[in-house]
């Protein structure tokens, strides 16, 4: 499949909010990636209902929300209620990650798992067949703007590979530190879904750095 390009809105400006939504309504981005932190399960806090459903009155493609927090299965149905289409939650935040995936699909939404940079891919041998997306985690969650662990190109490797020998549907995001540069060699390893934050906001024209990520390896 030709790869999606999900702009993060925590790099947006939040005063212009609505200003930065519909920016992306007319881009070429596939989805809007939606961050949201407890400050437990990493060390900052985003935003959280109120803002996300302001957002999803806006945005005309799918919510893309990725869980950095502790126990999100207190939280499954609030998420599907505010208008997330896919839901990620993360592989070192869930002790019974099965049943928090069929709780995911069973309220109608599509399950991610993500894995944090020292998380082997490995681990997902007995539940990829149950996902619909992995997500490649290619810096520390927590932050914008951070430097991009090359070895999240490996594992997009071995994430394919493991998706492959499971005859899994399962589609592979990667998210941090996405560029040009990082995500060609990305869309190279076999990535299906970039995520960027800072390199779209801060460009000078996000919605032609939209295009340019969207036209790599076009
Ligand atoms: C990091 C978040 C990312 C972040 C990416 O914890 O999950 O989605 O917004 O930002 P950049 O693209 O600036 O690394
Ligand atoms: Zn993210």
């Amino acid at each position: 499949m030709a790869h999606l390009i999900a702009p993060s809105i925590l790099s947006c400006d939040f005063g212009n909010l609505q200003r930065d939504i519909e920016m992306i309504n007319v881009s070429d981005a596939d989805w809007f990636h939606v961050d949201v932190m407890d400050g437990n399960f990493v060390p900052n806090i985003s935003f959280g209902f109120p803002v996300i459903q302001a957002v999803n009155q806006i945005a005309n493609k799918p919510l893309d929300v990725h869980l950095m927090i502790a126990n999100p299965d207190r939280y499954l149905e609030d998420f599907k209620h505010v208008g997330a289409e896919i839901l990620t939650v993360h592989y070192e935040a869930c002790t019974h990650l099965h049943r928090t995936v069929q709780k995911i699909k069973s309220l109608g939404m599509k399950a991610g798992v993500a894995l944090n940079p020292h998380t082997p891919v490995d681990l997902l041998f007995d539940i990829i067949e149950d996902l619909d997306m992995v997500l490649i985690m290619s810096v520390n969650p927590g932050f914008g703007g951070q430097k991009f662990i090359s070895n999240a190109i490996l594992k997009v490797e071995q994430a394919k590979n493991l998706i492959h020998r499971r005859g899994s549907h399962a589609i592979v995001e990667v998210d941090g530190g996405v560029n040009l540069e990082t995500g060609k060699e990305l869309l190279n390893a076999g990535a299906d879904v970039l995520v960027a934050g800072s390199f779209v906001f801060q460009s000078k024209d996000p919605n032609q750095t939209i295009k340019d990520l969207k036209l790599l390896n076009a």
